[in-house]
C-alpha cells in the first residue's frame, strides 16, 4: 500500500538517533555528508531539512532508488549530488564529486522496502517471482545464476556463512539434485526446496525456513560484505577532525565488520611496554555508542522492519600529520 508521499509508509530507521549523532558534525558553514545507502531518501531528506547549509552526496546501486530520491529531494536539488554506484566505490564517488573530505557519513545497510515489496525483484520468499535479487538491475549476476551454476561446496559455504543456515549442506545438496532435473528459476520453487531440505522438527519453529537461504543469496548476488569492507574504511579515512559516522546494520555479519572497522581505529596501537604512548599511534576515532544500540520498543511497534537494526557510531578525534 502506498501512502500519499509515495514512500509506501517507509519510515527511516532510528531517525532521531541518526540526526542526534550526526548533528554536531554538520553545524559548520559548509558541511558535507555522504549517505552511502540512499534508498528512498528518508534519512537524507531529514538531514537536508535539519541543516540548511548541508551538501549531501547520496549513493545507491539501485537505479530505482536514485530515481525516487531525485524526485523526493528535488526541493534540495542545489544541495544534493545523487550517484548511481556501489558504496564500494565511495572513494571514487567523492573524488568525482570534488569532495575529498567529508563531515559525516551514514550507512543504512541492507535492502529497502520497495526491493522487498516489489515481487518481481525476486528478493522475497513470500511472493512467487523470477529468482533475481539484484539491487543494481544493470549487473549480470542474479540469484538464478548462483543457484543453478555454483558448485555445491560453494553454495554450502554461502548458506552457512551469509545465512548462518545450520542445515547448509542439506539445502545445498537438495538444490544441486533438483537443478539437475530442471533449472530452478522461481522464488517459490527455491523456497519449497529449502522447506523440504530442513528437518521437519526444525521446520515447525523459528519462522519461514527460506529466510536464511534468501538472505545468503542476496548477500552473494550483491557482494554486500565486500562493498562494506571497501566503503566503510573509505568513509572513515575521508572524515575531517570532528567528523562522524553512523552505521545501521541488519545482520550479524555486517555488524561484526562495522565493529571491527571502528574498534581498529579507536585503539592505541603503540607497541606494548613503552613508557609513554606514541603520539602517531593514538586512536584516530572515539566510539559514540556503547556496543550496538537497538531501536526502542516504541519504534518496533511502529516499524517492525527495524527489528534487526544495530546502530554504531564514531567520531574522528585525530587526523594524520
Ligand atoms: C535500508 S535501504 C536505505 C533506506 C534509506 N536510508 C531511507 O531512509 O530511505 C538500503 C539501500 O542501500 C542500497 N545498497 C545496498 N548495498 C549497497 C551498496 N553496496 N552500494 C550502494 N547502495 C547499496 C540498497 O539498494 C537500498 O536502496
Amino acid at each position: 500500500m502506498q501512502d500519499n508521499d509515495g514512500t509506501g509508509g517507509h519510515v527511516p530507521v532510528m531517525l532521531e538517533r541518526v540526526l542526534e549523532l550526526l548533528g554536531p558534525a554538520l553545524s559548520g558553514p559548509a558541511p558535507v555528508v555522504v549517505d552511502a545507502n540512499l534508498g528512498l531518501g528518508g534519512h537524507s531528506e531529514a538531514l537536508l531539512a535539519a541543516h540548511p547549509a548541508l551538501h549531501l552526496i547520496g549513493i545507491d546501486r539501485d537505479p530505482f532508488a536514485i530515481d525516487f530520491s531525485t524526485r523526493r529531494l528535488s526541493p534540495y536539488a542545489e544541495r544534493t549530488t545523487l550517484v548511481h554506484a556501489s558504496s564500494g566505490d565511495l572513494a571514487e564517488v567523492l573524488e568525482r564529486a570534488g569532495h575529498t573530505t567529508i563531515d559525516g557519513a551514514l550507512f543504512d545497510l541492507g535492502v529497502s522496502s520497495p526491493q522487498l515489496d516489489e515481487a518481481e525483484r525476486g528478493f522475497a520468499y513470500s511472493y512467487d517471482a523470477p529468482l533475481d535479487m539484484r539491487m543494481d538491475t544493470s549487473q549480470e549476476l542474479t540469484a538464478e545464476q548462483v543457484v543453478n551454476t555454483y558448485p555445491t561446496a560453494e553454495l554450502t559455504r554461502i548458506l552457512r556463512d551469509y545465512g548462518e543456515e545450520r542445515f547448509a549442506p542439506r539445502v545445498a545438496g537438495l538444490i544441486t539434485k533438483e537443478r539437475a532435473k530442471e533449472a530452478i528459476t522461481s522464488t517459490k520453487r527455491l523456497a519449497d526446496i529449502v522447506r523440504e531440505a530442513i528437518p521437519a522438527a526444525t521446520r515447525r519453529t523459528g519462522g519461514n525456513p527460506a529466510k536464511r537461504t534468501f538472505q545468503a543469496l542476496r548477500i552473494e548476488v550483491n557482494a554486500e560484505l565486500s562493498a562494506l569492507e571497501a566503503a566503510l574504511p573509505a568513509a572513515l579515512d575521508a572524515l575531517v577532525l570532528g567528523g562522524r559516522v553512523v552505521v545501521l546494520s541488519y545482520h550479524s555479519l555486517e555488524d561484526r565488520l562495522t565493529k571491527q572497522a571502528l574498534t581498529a581505529r579507536t585503539r592505541d596501537t603503540s607497541p606494548p611496554g613503552l613508557p609513554v604512548p606514541l603520539p602517531a599511534h593514538q586512536p584516530r576515532f572515539r566510539l559514540l555508542t556503547r556496543g550496538a544500540e537497538l531501536p526502542s520498543d516504541e519504534e518496533l511497534a511502529r516499524n517492525p522492519r527495524a527489528a534487526s537494526a544495530r546502530l554504531r557510531a564514531a567520531e574522528r578525534i585525530r587526523v594524520d600529520d
